[in-house]
């Protein structure tokens, strides 16, 4: 038989321990050290309720609310504790991590598009009003889209490998964008009237006016009694678009081997309205594009008939023309990444 009174006492001696060792717990992990001594399956409460069983039936009343009311106390004395540790934790990160969101900030810096983007987008949105559409074609180029079906021959001095970057497997990075005329005949059959902005690549030596990689931009129309006097109703259309003025152009001769006639369009100098001045080298006029109408051969080669249709079409080196909208002085800065450079656009 076990005693009352020693089990009472073991009761009392649990709590009175188990309520020290709450108290004095730093830790949320200390604290749950001392609940399972105390109240866990294997600690002193479980061992001690093992010998109520050993008790006289009529010595069980008493004892079991005892036990009772220790376990309830243990217990509310953890969840107490435990709340606070709780508590002082959470208030601990948000002092942590306690930000002033009235302090001044960095500042916005909004970005800006290159200003070849931007004269790109200007064009862009005057030809399609006009009812052109928009191709951009693959920057690695066949040989056939970029020479041949262009009415290139294959000994002309464009194939040289000086120009051309070839590519190891006969691909080569397009010299001009002149190939998606091609692409566009091919594609939308005639009438047609297309633009194709991009990058071209020659294998130049850089300098202050020569880049490896550069902007085009190519327009092409073809459709039943396209003539000279179509071409130059659309250069002036869009050059005054560009200048924001009437513009005065002139047609020299020039080749290319994809026009027939072909031209060199020069604009009377915008600067000193023909006067003479150094961007017109004293001559009153600038060179801007090259152009003419589509040659037979090229139509031909894209299964358009020469005989039913006609076209024309132009060069457009955007590099260039940015260079003289902005004043730029070395093509080098347009493709350097310099931020200097870039923010004053
Ligand atoms: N593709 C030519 C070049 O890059 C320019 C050009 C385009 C000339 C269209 C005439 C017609 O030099």
């Amino acid at each position: 038989m076990i005693a009352v009174e020693m089990i009472s006492e073991q009761l009392e001696e649990l709590r009175r321990a188990a309520l020290a060792a709450f108290a004095s717990s730093l830790s949320m992990e200390e604290l749950e050290e001392v609940r399972v001594q105390a109240l866990g399956r294997k600690g002193t409460l479980a061992q001690i309720s093992k010998d109520f069983g050993k008790l006289a039936p009529g010595e069980r009343a008493a004892v079991g609310k005892l036990l009772n009311s220790v376990k309830q106390d243990l217990e509310s004395e953890y969840e107490t504790k435990k709340h606070r540790f709780a508590e002082s934790e959470l208030a601990a990160r948000l002092a942590g991590e306690w930000i002033d969101v009235t302090l001044p900030s960095s500042g916005v810096r909004p970005g800006s598009l290159h200003p070849v983007t931007q004269l790109q987008n200007e064009i862009e949105d005057l030809f399609t009003s006009l009812g052109f559409a928009v191709l951009y074609g693959p920057e690695v180029e066949t040989e056939e889209h970029n020479f041949d079906a262009l009415n290139i021959p294959p000994a002309h001095p464009a194939r040289d490998m000086q120009d051309t970057f070839w590519l190891s497997d006969g691909h080569l990075l397009r010299t001009h964008t002149s190939p998606v005329q091609v692409r566009g005949m091919r594609l939308l059959g005639p009438p047609l009237r297309l633009i194709a902005p991009g990058r071209a690549f020659r294998n130049e030596e850089v300098d202050a006016s020569h880049e490896h990689t550069f902007y085009q931009l190519e327009g092409m129309m073809v459709d039943r009694d396209v003539s000279v006097a179509n071409l130059i109703y659309f250069m002036k259309t869009l050059l005054s678009g560009i200048f924001h003025r009437e513009v005065t152009v002139r047609l020299r001769p020039g080749y290319f081997p994809f026009v027939e006639p072909g031209f060199e369009l020069d604009i009377r100098c915008v600067i000193c309205d023909g006067a003479g001045c150094p961007v017109c080298k004293q001559s009153g006029w600038v060179e801007l594009l090259p152009c003419g109408l589509v040659h037979p051969n090229v139509l031909r080669l894209s299964g358009i008939d020469p005989e039913q249709w006609g076209g024309f079409a132009f060069g457009l080196g955007l590099t260039r023309l940015a260079m003289m909208r902005y004043g730029i002085d070395d093509i080098r800065h347009l493709q350097g990444g310099d931020l200097r450079f870039l923010n004053q656009f």
